[in-house]
């Protein structure tokens, strides 16, 4: 078997395009973190969007790995500072967040 080759990335952002976050304007958001990361020439954070996460409330929702960082509320200032904190310097956005891995950042989690 051949085995597919992908480009090294640091880190992996997964929008969720379910109902509730499209509603809430995740496209925009999609295409507003791409294009800044395509502005800045980071090109080792890796974009995607995924079905629905199965959260539904306080969208428009992403995940970003390694280390599981869940946020809620996002709007094009808060990409920015996402990009700027967490994908640059390594820092994540706390009071955006509302669940990391195992723990919880307050707020409720649901499933
Ligand atoms: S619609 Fe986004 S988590 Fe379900």
């Amino acid at each position: 078997m051949n085995k597919p080759k992908l480009k090294a990335y640091e880190y992996h952002a997964v929008f969720c395009c379910g109902n509730k976050c499209v509603e809430s304007g995740e496209r925009t958001l999609f295409n507003h973190l791409r294009n800044r990361l395509m502005v800045l020439g980071m090109d080792t954070v890796r974009v995607n969007r995924a079905g629905c996460l199965g959260v539904c409330e306080g969208g428009p929702i992403m995940v970003v790995y390694p280390g599981g960082y869940w946020y809620c509320g996002l709007d094009a200032a808060a990409i920015d500072r996402i990009i700027e904190n967490h994908f640059r310097h390594g820092e994540a956005v706390e009071e955006l967040l509302f669940h990391k891995g195992g723990e919880r950042f307050g707020g409720d989690r649901r499933g």
